[in-house]
């Protein structure tokens, strides 16, 4: 209940905050129930392991993994814009939402969990992102990343926005969005 009460406000917060910084929200709406459907759907490998969010906005994919039956305390949702971050905490009170930048998750993320997450949920606007920060990033997926774990990453372009072979991943394609704005393509990504 609490949750549909705060999707119309979500809205309202997501257009305040692309205006007043496109480049770090990188997209003009939040992610479609059907995006998020698709991520939830890889991210539920298992019953118990934690599921880390990056850049989770006004929440769309944190919904829908909840939606899909995965426990909210599960979930550890990173947003780097201090408002979204409190509206993500109050709508979503049983994850951890933790405002801070993804570039740094071995610091900001609880030890117990380090080495131990399965899956990575990306909602970052990689495109956007300067190159020596999406390094620092990618590193500090795969160092939270346990050896069989995988970063999940959509994009708005049909190629991938990680440079798979520069980090020595290797990348699936995983389905594309048509029912989304616009259309999203999700990557996986690996260890080699
Ligand atoms: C395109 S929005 C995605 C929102 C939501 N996950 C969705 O799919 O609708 C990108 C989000 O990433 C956040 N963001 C950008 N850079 C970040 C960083 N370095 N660390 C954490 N969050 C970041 C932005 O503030 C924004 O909320």
């Amino acid at each position: 209940m609490q949750i549909q009460a705060n999707v119309s406000l979500g809205a309202k917060l997501f257009l305040s905050r692309v205006l007043r910084n496109p480049r770090q929200l990188g997209a003009i709406a939040p992610s479609s129930r059907h995006l998020g459907e698709l991520l939830a759907r890889h991210a539920a490998v298992d019953n118990y392991s934690p599921i880390v969010e990056l850049g989770g906005g006004t929440g769309s994919l944190t919904r829908a993994m909840i939606k899909a039956g995965i426990a909210p305390h599960r979930i550890y949702v990173i947003e780097l814009d201090k408002a979204l971050a409190h509206y993500l905490k109050e709508t979503f009170p049983k994850a951890h939402v933790i405002h801070g930048n993804a570039a740094e998750l071995e610091n900001i993320l609880p030890p117990h969990i380090l080495g131990n997450v399965h899956r990575i949920v990306s909602g970052l606007p990689m495109i956007n992102i300067p190159e020596e920060i999406r390094q620092q990033i990618i590193e500090s997926c795969f160092k939270i990343l346990s050896p069989e774990g995988a970063l999940l990453q959509y994009t708005y372009s049909p190629c991938s926005s990680i440079k798979s072979n520069a980090y020595g991943l290797k990348k699936k394609r995983l389905g594309t969005v048509f029912l989304n704005i616009p259309p999203a393509t999700v990557w996986q990504y690996r260890k080699c």
